[in-house]
């Protein structure tokens, strides 16, 4: 086979506690399935990467995994997510609490666009009950923004529109504000595509400090993105039907240099995709 296209991250974390389980998870657009049976364990304080072609499912798997994607018009999803073990589509989970627990960022910043710098951060805390005591708001939102990388460059105009920001910024405060409410897991929807590559450095900088605290979960199309922040890669695929599934699952480092499937080491080797 072909060298891989780049170095890959060889460690995996010691502790092996499985913080989030898909267990055969389908999810349908109207009668469309669009992915199938997907079982996939994401270990806790890891970062796992989701690679594949577009269209093949991973942002909608992304969004079965914190009940976003029921959102969607006529959106049906079957199966279980574990999240520490209790399934998060049992009928006494309020999702809203799951949301929460398991926070995302999206593929464009998309910060409350009529709120300030502060306000986007502490929206999370004072919808969710977390507090309404303005020091504690504002010691959680120096926290989070901290954890985010941001909190230099905006702590002398936190009250600014958040608009006012840069793209790359508004990125930040958009981890920022996922981050204040404390989840357990944070999805990320190739957060950095619209970014400039400093940008992208820094929020790459960011995962590994978050993968201390929380367990992460990628989509990303870029390969070096994969290798370097990610502990363990899926690789997704349509099929003939465009239904998407789970093709090889694997510590990164394997992925990248002894991929199992032929149609994973086509991808990574740039052949389609
Ligand atoms: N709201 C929707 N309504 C109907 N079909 C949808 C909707 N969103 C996605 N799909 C379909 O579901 C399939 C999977 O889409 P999805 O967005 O999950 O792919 P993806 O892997 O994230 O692609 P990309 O890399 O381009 O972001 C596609 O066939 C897409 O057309
Ligand atoms: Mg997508």
């Amino acid at each position: 086979m072909q060298p891989a296209v780049v170095a890959a991250k060889d460690t995996v974390p010691d502790l092996v506690e499985i913080a989030l389980s898909a267990q055969a998870v389908s999810a349908w657009y109207g009668s469309k399935l669009a992915i199938r049976d997907i079982n996939l364990d994401f270990i806790r304080n890891s970062i796992t990467a989701l690679m594949g072609p577009s269209g093949c499912g991973k942002t909608t798997f992304l969004r079965c995994l914190n009940r976003i994607h029921e959102s969607a018009l006529d959106a049906r999803t079957a199966g279980k997510v574990l999240l520490a073990g209790t399934n998060i589509y049992d009928a006494d989970v309020n999702p809203v609490v799951t949301r929460r627990r398991i926070g995302m960022v999206f593929q464009r910043p998309n910060p409350f666009p009529t709120m300030s710098i502060l306000e986007n951060v502490t929206s999370g805390p004072r919808y969710t009950g977390m507090t309404n005591e303005p020091r504690e708001l504002a010691d959680l939102a120096e926290e989070a923004l901290r954890r985010a990388a941001l909190f230099d460059e905006v702590k002398d105009k936190l009250r600014d529109p958040a608009l006012s920001l840069s793209g790359g910024q508004q990125q930040r405060l958009c981890i920022a504000r996922a981050l204040a409410v404390k989840p357990e897991v944070l999805l990320m929807d190739e957060p950095t595509s619209a970014l400039d590559p400093l940008s992208t450095l820094k929020i790459e900088e960011l995962m590994e400090h978050l993968a201390a605290d929380f367990t992460v979960v990628i989509v990303t199309h870029n390969l070096q993105q994969a290798a370097r922040v990610s502990h363990f890669t899926a690789f997704m695929l349509g099929d003939a039907d465009r239904v998407g599934s789970v093709v090889e699952f694997a510590p990164t480092g394997e992925i990248f240099t002894h991929p199992k499937d032929s149609r994973t080491e086509d991808y990574i080797t740039g052949r389609f995709g």
